[in-house]
């Protein structure tokens, strides 16, 4: 079930079977030579919709463009700032929360998100903590389709150390498998590794300025090689992170 799809006397009869709410999260901007610019946002919101085939859970509007400064000097790249996308999730959360939803579960497809959403959602909740009422709090929980462990294993034992940090074989795989009339046939240049201590620096999209970023990736990929994507492999890894998803998103709800 999508909310987009749905009318208000739909969502009404929802909210007397479930408070909870699937939210994909992602971001618009370059995803090397033969990445979509809408990767980070087609992956979540295919894997989530996935998710809803077989259970009577309810889909939000996609949150398509996320934070990404560092990649602006790629044409195409469209950037909120982080305060922006702060005060985005914000009123989503506050709109739904006054109509009565509780469990806001956060499928993202963007390293760069997270920090800004990790302080949205403290940001609600210091709303309500200074509040003199605290009934009906809402949580918000934050999940990247990568982490969860079966399609993290997955995508190594695909991929290895060429799956990299950006364009990665596994979200441009994932990427076809949802829009086949879109894969591009292009050659990509050779391989090239990024160290551990680069990994590290520069985990969940903790980049510099965007004309350094460019410089040290002028081709857009990180460390990846996207040539081994294939949509059999998207859709492996689209159906192994949707029944993660089910589990994790469900042990959202039941939780004390
Ligand atoms: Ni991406």
């Amino acid at each position: 079930m999508h909310l987009h799809l749905s009318t208000w006397q739909e969502i009404e009869s929802y909210l007397l079977r479930s408070k909870g709410i699937l939210i994909p999260t992602g971001s618009t901007e370059q995803h090397g030579p033969n990445g979509l610019i809408g990767t980070d946002a087609i992956c979540p919101t295919a894997i989530a919709s996935h998710a809803a085939l077989e259970t009577d859970l309810l889909v939000g509007p996609t949150l398509a463009l996320g934070t990404a400064q560092f990649n602006l000097k790629f044409p195409g790249t469209i950037s909120l700032r982080p305060s922006t996308l702060m005060s985005v999730v914000e009123d989503y959360v506050l709109s739904l929360a006054s109509q009565g939803f509780q469990r806001f579960y956060f499928i993202n497809g963007h390293g760069g998100n997270l920090a800004p959403l990790r302080s949205a959602f403290q940001e609600i909740y210091t709303r309500y903590s200074l509040s003199v009422n605290e009934s009906a709090v809402p949580r918000c929980r934050l999940r990247s389709w990568w982490q969860y462990p079966q399609t993290n294993a997955l995508r190594q034992s695909l991929y290895a150390e060429k799956e990299g940090a950006h364009a990665t074989p596994s979200e441009v795989a994932m990427a076809q498998y949802a829009f086949p009339e879109h894969i591009k046939d292009v050659s990509l240049g050779t391989w090239h590794p990024v160290s551990l201590e680069y990994l590290r620096n520069h985990a969940d999209d903790d980049h510099y300025e965007a004309s350094d970023h460019r410089r040290r990736h002028p081709d857009g990929r990180i460390g990846s090689d996207p040539s081994l994507a294939n949509p059999e492999d998207g859709q492996r890894l689209l159906e192994t992170a949707a029944k993660e998803l089910l589990l994790d998103y469900q042990a959202f709800l039941e939780e004390e």
